[in-house]
Formats: C-alpha cells, structure tokens, sequence
C-alpha cells in the first residue's frame, strides 16, 4: 500500500500568491521596505512566526516579540479576507482529477501542511471528504523544512515513509519530504524545485501509473 501527501498552498490551491500579496501588505504599510516575488520563495512552506523572522532579517528590521505577535496576527487578518472568498472553483487544474485517480489507484491520500488555515480553506473549497488525513499547522511544532508534518501523516495512514510519496510547490517542503525518507513530486518549476524527485507544472495529465514507474 502507497500514499500520496499533498501540500495545499501552491499545490491544490493557488493561496501561496494570497500569502504574498498579506506579507507584502504588511511589509509595505508597516515595516517600510518591500519584498518580492523572488524572495517570496524563501517563505514558501515556512510557519507564519518564521515568515515573519524573514521578512525582518531580509529588510534588516527588528521589533519586540509583542509587535511580532502583533503583525503575525494582522498578516493572518488581511490573508483570511483573501482566502474567505474562495470557492470550489479555485481548485488548482488537474487537481480533483488526479484525487480521483489516486483514489481509484487504492493509493491512500493525505495532506500535510503547515498552515493553521489548511481545514477552513479544504472546507471553502468543498475537499475535506477527499483526504484520508489531514496534519495541518495545528497539529504540528515544527514547520518545514522540518519532516514532522509529513511524518505524522504517515503515521496515521500507517504507511512506512519510503511507501510514501509528497507533492510540493516549496523547496523546503520537497526536503522535508526527502528527510522524511519519502518520493518527492515538484509542483512548478524544475529549475526551483531542483532536489525533487520529478517535477511538474502542475497536476493536469499527470497518469499515477507512470508517476508510480518513475518513483518507486
Ligand atoms: C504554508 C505556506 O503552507 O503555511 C506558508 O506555504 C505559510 O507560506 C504557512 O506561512 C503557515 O500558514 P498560516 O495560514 O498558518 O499562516
Ligand atoms: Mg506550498
């Protein structure tokens, strides 16, 4: 028995340009300076406390932890309002029916992702139902690149980690994936995604007999 563990952010939904578009505000109207797109790599896959310590480090900032909590809280406030009018149709292509064909292939299907927003968001876009396990920012003490959140979810489907493979958008999480002792599937662009395993634009037309050849 296999299984699939798929990020959400820039993997099933497009809400990694969502958390961009929060931290640029928040970089824009209260620390002075602003960050790219090309930085914004850099805070893909990584917990909303370690964003923040990027962000700062990156515009050479400091601020007391009571600011921090502060604007990691406004982030959050400004990335909610984005994400609270999505709907099934911000699916990313290719996704439901790669799910389906996953389902259909008896390969068990789980999501690993470090964000506190995983559950609200899979219920706005009515996919909750499709996940045999969800490990989400709340059930986690370490964010990625560490290999916990996909460890857990192994765990709970109880399949041993090299029967496992991860799907990413991030190049922390596809080494969190390696860590983990899993197959790791980029999601983008292979000359970001370098350490991955194999990589796609995105999951339209990706066949699961051949990804299985190629991974294991
Ligand atoms: C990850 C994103 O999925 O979740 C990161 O790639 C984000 O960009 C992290 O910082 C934490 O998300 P949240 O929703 O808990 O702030
Ligand atoms: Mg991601």
């Amino acid at each position: 028995m296999k299984a699939f563990l798929f990020d959400l952010d820039g993997v099933i939904v497009d809400t990694a340009h969502f958390h961009y578009q929060a931290w640029r505000r928040l970089a824009n109207e209260k620390l002075g300076f602003d960050i790219s797109e090309e930085f914004n790599e850099n805070l893909k896959g990584i917990s909303r406390t370690e964003s923040l310590e990027r962000i700062l480090a990156h515009g050479n900032s400091t601020l007391d932890e009571a600011t921090k909590a502060a604007y990691a809280t406004l982030k959050n406030e400004w990335y909610v309002e984005l994400i609270n009018k999505m709907t099934p149709d911000d699916i990313l292509p290719g996704v439901k029916v790669f799910l389906e064909k996953t389902r259909q292939g008896g390969i068990k299907i789980g999501l690993g992702s470090v964000s506190k927003n995983a559950k609200p968001i899979l219920e706005k876009i009515g996919i909750v139902e499709d996940f045999d396990v969800i490990i989400d920012g709340t059930k986690i003490s370490k964010g990625k690149p560490d290999p916990e959140v996909f460890l857990k979810g192994a765990q709970e489907l109880q399949i041993a980690p090299h029967d496992c493979a991860v799907f990413e958008d991030a190049v922390a999480g596809i080494e969190a994936g390696k860590r983990a002792g899993m197959k790791t599937v980029g999601i983008g662009q292979a000359e970001v995604l370098k350490e991955a395993d194999i990589v796609f634009p995105n999951l339209v037309d990706v066949e699961i007999f051949e990804l299985l050849q190629a991974l294991f």
